[in-house]
């Protein structure tokens, strides 16, 4: 359990993540409506390097950043609004994965996630959260994030 007292710490947390991604990850992040995923990989893509607004991508679904702006290519990925499979498939985050780090909030919309993602659990306590994170093989040297 990681304990992020504001949302500078879950920022921060996402930069110090940042630091450990590589094309080809995927960042499946859980939590509540304004649990704090969107503050999490605000930090992760200005820990890559982008210097602009993050927006949340609840429309459109993916917002892509490639370098130079980051570091390595990232898909941010809000898949709250999906209603139909057919919409993943439009979306094409099998392929995506093949030259870009996946980051994505509400992967419950998935039918089945990559075994090999990083899973991310936030939970609302008052103004902190605690993260919760379910770690696969792949992610074992590079974990806990510093
Ligand atoms: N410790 C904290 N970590 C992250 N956010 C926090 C924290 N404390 C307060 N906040 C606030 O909670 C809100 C989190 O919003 P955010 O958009 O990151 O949530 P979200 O999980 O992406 O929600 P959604 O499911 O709607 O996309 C922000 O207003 C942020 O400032
Ligand atoms: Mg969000």
């Amino acid at each position: 359990m990681i304990h992020l007292p504001d949302a500078e710490a879950t920022e921060a947390f996402g930069a110090a993540l940042a630091g450990a991604l590589r094309e080809g990850d995927v960042v499946a992040l859980y939590g509540a409506l304004g649990a704090g995923k969107t503050t999490l990989a605000r930090g992760l893509l200005r820990g890559l390097g982008h210097l602009g607004d993050v927006a949340s991508p609840t429309f459109p679904i993916v917002q892509a950043y490639a370098p130079p702006d980051t570091r390595i290519a990232v898909w941010h990925v809000d898949l709250y609004r999906i209603e139909q499979p057919a919409e993943l498939d439009e979306i094409g985050l099998d392929d995506a994965r093949d030259a870009a780090a996946l980051v994505i909030e509400w992967p419950e919309r998935l039918p089945r996630l990559w075994p090999d993602a990083l899973r991310l659990t936030l939970a609302v306590e008052g103004e902190s959260r605690v993260l919760t994170a379910q770690v696969p093989p792949a992610w074992g040297e590079r974990w806990p994030p510093r």
